[in-house]
């Protein structure tokens, strides 16, 4: 079953100035249930404007985005957001620094902006959220009443994790989120990810700036070159690509 279809996609950015840059050039991609596609490509080949527009921080100029089979191309932001979590480079952007560890995972859980932060006292709740705190492995269960802008930047990519899988997206969209984080966090929050996304199954498109990661982690590959998808081998193909042939295919 496909989670994403993706149909002659267009975003152009200054349209009729000196600086008009056609970013995605008819982009065509479906995302099918369970895929988990590392996504690479140089600098400034459009990846998170792809990404971007799959979660209508931006709006595309022409095609059509199609999630969980609903036509979302002109949808807003939060409407998409039913079906699709992100995760940003910035471990800051997916947490709330002024909330403690559980304020932050009962507001990942409720959806919306007016919940009361006091229900999540009661008793089995915390239980629940420290049984699922510790599958990170990075000891936030006993930072449950800390507040997040005190945690390190790899607890606080793995709570953003955390966060953006609770309501069990059907999309999880991931921006280069351990490009901020020192080699030995960011190779743990990357095993981290892939954990989670084969405990839920998840269906994720994580965009990486490391060749390594691409090759090791998913199902697929995809890669975006100047506006348009260069390559997107699955499986035993993809099974069979090494650091060589890819830095081939970046010519
Ligand atoms: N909001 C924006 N306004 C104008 N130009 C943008 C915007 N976002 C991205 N760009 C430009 O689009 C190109 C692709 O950017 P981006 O999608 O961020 O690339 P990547 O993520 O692959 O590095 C770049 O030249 C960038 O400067
Ligand atoms: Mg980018």
């Amino acid at each position: 079953m496909k989670v994403l279809q993706v149909k002659h996609l267009q975003k152009v950015f200054f349209p009729g100035t000196d600086n008009e840059r056609h970013v995605l050039k008819n982009i065509n991609l479906q995302v099918d249930e369970g895929d988990f596609i590392s996504v690479i490509g140089n600098n400034g080949a459009g990846k998170s404007t792809l990404l971007n527009t799959i979660a209508g921080t931006l709006h595309a100029d022409a095609g059509e985005i199609d999630l969980a089979s609903h036509n979302v191309s002109k949808k807003s932001i939060a409407y998409r957001s039913r079906w699709m979590s992100r995760v940003f480079q910035d471990p800051k952007m997916g947490t709330a620094g002024d909330l403690t560890v559980m304020q932050n995972l009962v507001l990942a859980q409720s959806h919306t902006n007016t919940i009361n932060l006091k229900w999540y006292q009661r008793k089995g709740d915390v239980e629940e959220y420290q049984e699922l705190l510790k599958t990170l492995n990075m000891g936030l269960e006993n930072f449950m009443d800390t507040q997040v802008k005190y945690l390190s930047g790899g607890q606080r990519q793995a709570l953003s994790l955390l966060m953006a899988t609770l309501s069990k997206p059907k999309l999880l969209l991931l921006d280069e989120h351990t490009a901020a984080l020192d080699p030995k966090t960011s190779q743990e929050v990357m095993k981290i990810t892939n954990e989670m996304v084969q405990r839920e199954h998840l269906t994720t498109m994580m965009i990486t700036h490391k060749m390594s990661d691409a090759l090791k982690y998913g199902n697929r590959l995809v890669m975006v070159q100047d506006g348009q998808i260069k390559l997107d081998v699955r499986g035993a193909e993809k099974e069979s690509l090494d650091t060589a042939q890819l830095l081939q295919a970046f010519e």
